[in-house]
Parts: C-alpha cells; sequence; structure tokens
C-alpha cells in the first residue's frame, strides 16, 4: 500500500503494524505500533517522516520515494531502524538528513536521486549494507560509520568517501564510476569478500595502507595505489588499465588465485619482493612501459600458468620451483634473452605441456616431443641461431613445423598426446 495522504496513513499505520509485528517477532513489544511499517508502505512527503518522529525505533523498511519530498527531508529523533532506509527515485529531494539515526539493521539505500546534492547520516554507526548508486549531484555524505559490511558506492559525484574511511572489517568495497573522486585514504584491515576500485575519477589515488588480507582486489584506471601491509590475497589480486607508475606490495606473499597485471601503460615497476605463492595463473602482459620485471624474485610457484607478454628486456623469475600449467613468454624487445626460461623449463620447474617463449628479433625452433614419463627431454637441442630452424630430435609424426620469422615468431601450443604418451612438450627456443 502507499501512503497517499497524512491523513490515511495514520490509520494503514496502525492496520499494519499487526502484519509487521508478527514477522519480527519480539522485537515490537517494545515498540509502539504507530512504530511499525508496513512492508508495502512508502513514504512519499516530509509528513510522513513526521509521523515517525515520536518513534526511537523503526520496525519494519522504510522507503521514500516520489516527487513529493522536494527541498530537504529529514527523519528526525528515530535512532534505530529495525529494517532497510530505502531512497529511491525520488527526483525532487535535494538534501536528506537522520541525524539521530544510530543503527540500521538492514541496507541503507539512496538510488536513483537526481537533484540530491548533500545526505547527512551524523550518528550513524552501525548498516549492514550501505548501496549509493546513482546519485549525480552529490557532493557530500556524511557519516562517522564503524560498522558496515557491504558498502557499493557507484555512479556519484562525490569528491570524497572520506566519511568510510575509518572502517576497518568489511565483506565488500565496490567503489566504481565516481567521476569527481580523487582519493581513497582507507583504515581496511581485511575484506572478505571482494575489494573494487574502478572507473573512478582520472587520478585517484588510492592507498589501502592497513589492509592485512582481502579475498579479491580489483583495481581499474586507478593513479596511484599503495597497499603497505598486504599480506594475503586468498582469490584473485588483478590491476588492469590503471595509469599506476609503480607498484611496490613488498609485505604480499601469497596470492592464492591469479596474479594480473595488465594494460598498464605507464608502469614501470613493479616490486612484489616478498611474493612466494601464487595459487593462480600469473599474468603480466601489454604494460607498455615496463622494461624491467624483476621485483618477483621469491616467487616459487604457480598454480597455473605464467603468460608474460610485453616489451620487457628483463624477466627475473629464476626462484621458480614449480609452475603447474605451461608458459607464454613474449616480448618485442630484442635483447631479451630465453635462456634463464629454458633452463627452468628443462629442469622440469615448468609442468604445463606447453612452454612458448619468444622475442623481438631471433628465429623461433619448435620441438615437439614425446616421451611417456617424463615430459622435459628437450635436450639442448634446438640452439637456434638466427634463421635456422632446428628441429632436434622432432617427434615421429605430425607436424613439428619450426618456423622461421622476424620480428615476431612461431604460433604453437599443443597438448596433442602422441599414442597415448603422457606429455607433448612444445618447446620454442631461440
Ligand atoms: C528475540 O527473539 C529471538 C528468537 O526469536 C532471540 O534470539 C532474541 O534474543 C530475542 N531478542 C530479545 C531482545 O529478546
Ligand atoms: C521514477 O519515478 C517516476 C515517477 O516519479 C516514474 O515515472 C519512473 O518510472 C520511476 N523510475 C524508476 C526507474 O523507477
Ligand atoms: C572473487 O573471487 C571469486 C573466487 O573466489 C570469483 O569467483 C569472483 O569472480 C571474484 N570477484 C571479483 C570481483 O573479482
Ligand atoms: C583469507 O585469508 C585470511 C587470512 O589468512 C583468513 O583469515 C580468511 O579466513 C581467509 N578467507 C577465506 C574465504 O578463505
Ligand atoms: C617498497 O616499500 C617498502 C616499504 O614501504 C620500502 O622499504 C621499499 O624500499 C620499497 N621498494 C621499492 C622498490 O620501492
Ligand atoms: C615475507 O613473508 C613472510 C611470510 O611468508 C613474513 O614472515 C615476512 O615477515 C615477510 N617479509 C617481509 C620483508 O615482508
Ligand atoms: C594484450 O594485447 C593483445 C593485443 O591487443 C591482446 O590480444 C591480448 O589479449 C592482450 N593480453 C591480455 C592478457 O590482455
Ligand atoms: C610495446 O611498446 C609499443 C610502443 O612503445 C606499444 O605500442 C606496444 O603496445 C607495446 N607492446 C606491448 C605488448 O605492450
Ligand atoms: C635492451 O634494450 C633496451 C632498449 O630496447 C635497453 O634499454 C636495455 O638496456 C637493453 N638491455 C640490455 C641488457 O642490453
Amino acid at each position: 500500500m502507499q501512503f497517499k495522504t497524512s491523513l490515511t496513513s495514520a490509520t494503514l499505520l496502525a492496520a499494519s503494524a499487526h502484519a509487521a509485528s508478527s514477522s519480527s517477532s519480539n522485537a515490537t513489544s517494545s515498540v509502539p505500533s504507530s512504530c511499525s511499517i508496513s512492508s508495502s508502505a512508502t513514504v512519499t512527503a516530509q509528513a510522513d517522516l513526521d509521523k515517525y518522529s515520536g518513534c526511537q525505533t523503526l520496525v519494519g523498511d522504510l522507503s521514500i520515494s516520489g516527487t513529493g519530498l522536494s527541498g530537504s527531508a529529514s527523519l528526525a529523533n528515530v535512532k534505530t531502524i529495525q529494517g532497510d532506509l530505502i531512497i529511491n527515485n525520488a527526483t525532487m529531494l535535494q538534501g536528506f538528513s537522520a541525524d539521530s539515526l544510530q543503527t540500521i539493521s538492514g541496507s541503507l539505500q539512496l538510488s536513483l536521486l537526481t537533484l540530491l546534492e548533500t545526505a547527512s547520516f551524523g550518528s550513524l554507526q552501525e548498516v549492514e549494507t550501505i548501496v549509493f548508486q546513482t546519485l549525480p549531484a552529490i557532493s557530500t555524505i556524511s557519516t562517522n560509520l564503524k560498522s558496515v559490511q557491504s558498502l557499493t558506492i557507484g555512479d556519484t559525484s562525490l569528491e570524497s568517501i572520506d566519511g568510510f574511511n575509518n572502517l576497518e572489517n568489511v565483506n565488500d568495497l565496490n567503489v566504481n564510476n565516481n567521476k569527481n573522486l580523487q582519493t581513497i585514504d582507507s583504515k581496511l584491515q581485511s575484506v572478505a569478500d571482494s575489494l573494487d576500485v574502478s572507473f573512478n575519477g582520472e587520478s585517484a589515488d588510492v592507498s589501502f595502507d592497513s589492509l592485512v588480507w582481502a579475498n579479491n582486489i580489483t583495481l581499474r584506471d586507478v593513479s596511484s595505489a599503495s597497499f603497505e601491509s598486504l599480506q594475503k590475497v586468498n582469490a584473485s589480486l588483478g590491476f588492469f588499465s590503471n595509469a599506476i607508475q609503480s607498484l611496490n606490495l613488498s609485505q604480499l606473499s601469497n596470492v592464492g588465485g591469479s596474479l594480473s597485471i595488465i594494460s598498464n601503460d605507464d608502469l614501470t615497476e613493479a616490486s612484489f619482493s616478498n611474493l612466494t605463492t601464487v595459487g593462480g595463473g600469473f599474468v603480466i602482459a601489454n604494460n607498455t612501459k615496463l622494461m624491467q620485471i624483476d621485483g618477483f624474485r621469491k616467487l616459487q610457484s604457480v598454480g597455473g600458468a605464467v603468460n608474460v607478454v610485453g616489451n620487457f628486456s628483463d624477466l627475473e623469475l629464476s626462484g621458480l620451483k614449480s609452475v603447474k600449467g605451461g608458459a607464454d613468454i613474449e616480448t618485442s624487445s630484442s635483447n631479451f634473452t630465453c635462456d634463464n626460461l629454458k633452463k627452468l623449463q628443462q629442469q622440469g620447474a615448468i609442468q604445463g605441456d606447453s612452454f612458448v617463449c619468444k622475442n623481438g628479433a631471433t628465429s623461433t625452433s619448435i620441438q615437439l616431443s614425446s616421451t611417456s614419463g617424463s615430459q622435459s627431454s628437450s635436450t639442448g637441442s634446438a640452439s637456434s641461431s638466427s634463421g635456422s630452424s632446428s628441429g632436434g630430435k622432432a617427434a615421429s609424426s605430425t607436424s613439428s613445423g619450426s618456423s622461421k620469422s622476424k620480428g615476431a615468431a612461431a604460433q604453437f601450443a599443443s597438448g596433442s598426446s602422441f599414442m597415448g604418451a603422457v606429455a607433448a612438450v612444445a618447446v620454442a627456443l631461440l
């Protein structure tokens, strides 16, 4: 039911008190029926809000919507909402305040409020979920929250989210498409699910220097990022298309899923000096200016494949002991040498069935060999001086086509096994 006028709403409230109280059990015993909200009620005018000013606790979901609320609206005196506070599509609303409100047991949602410039929740300490979505006129939101499990701030014109910087532990933090947001300087210590900061202001600088662990981290389109305390990412860690120049995650020792550093055009340095384990894939690709990839000296084990593509002349991965997947290393630089990786592959550190390593100058030889049991067997054969294509002990049948090309080299992958033999190893050597 919808409250159209203040006259009817009082009766509707009384009528709905029973329904609300039965669903919210014991809590209502101390709450007057006028402070219970029917689940389908929508507030459309300040007068509707005023009716709750005698309530310390509201039970039920308070939904505010429509064009009837213009200018500023406020919810006075209410300290607790046992339910949600949802302000959606109130397109004339310019300001909202609920400065006595301390606790919202469910969500606080402000969405589709095209004229809303300010929102104030000066006493708010605890909310389960916050969603601020599509608030194109907002400049400030005042809060001093201590506890929220899930926070989404998307498509707003907020210049800062300082009101949320004191949060220490959340499940989710998603801050995206806030074009005026310049800085995030957060005190978060843990993120149980995902941390995602994407497509905010051109020059967004983000620091999460207290963050010790997070399940997932994804950063896109930020200009600097700092994670001084980060030790562990349970699942994946990804930096995509950022303007970051230098990444220094000196405490990080373990990424449970994949580590991706992709298309960061300004990146010149990636230092992960304490990283030993990556549970998924290790992908460093298309970072145009990243010439020296030498910040992974302690990396020992990679649960997926190693994929490094770019213009680098140096790739230091000599600590590698175990790569479960294959390796695909490609650089346009002509003075890069595959020798070290080749050695790792020969030692069996790279266990996947595909090994590709190419640089920008030399020709590439491919060796396909199949041995039942062990899969190394690329015994020094294909040492290629430029131009020569040595097939080594190219395995029976099939196309162990060695190709010769300048600038960019051969194309292959393998994975086919001959006569039931275990592994077919495709090796491209420089
Ligand atoms: C309300 O009832 C639930 C069980 O339905 C109980 O766990 C809780 O302690 C009660 N709360 C209060 C304040 O009595
Ligand atoms: C927003 O409210 C207007 C009426 O005020 C309605 O026409 C429109 O469909 C609503 N938009 C959404 C997305 O609910
Ligand atoms: C977070 O990690 C889970 C796996 O644990 C994955 O399914 C999910 O897509 C990831 N979310 C993000 C936003 O990266
Ligand atoms: C992620 O790692 C942290 C720190 O080791 C741990 O406390 C947490 O339980 C892990 N989370 C999951 C989902 O495995
Ligand atoms: C990375 O950060 C640590 C700690 O802040 C610092 O000691 C170290 O010098 C930095 N390394 C690089 C390569 O910037
Ligand atoms: C590196 O990680 C280990 C845990 O794997 C930790 O004990 C150690 O303090 C870290 N060292 C540095 C320099 O961060
Ligand atoms: C790198 O760029 C190339 C060419 O644009 C693209 O095909 C490839 O998928 C990119 N690699 C990754 C890992 O995104
Ligand atoms: C290598 O650098 C050139 C220009 O310097 C750039 O166009 C190209 O995309 C880079 N390649 C990769 C794979 O990053
Ligand atoms: C490799 O070439 C790049 C330029 O393409 C140069 O900056 C770098 O110093 C060279 N490295 C070595 C080891 O010669």
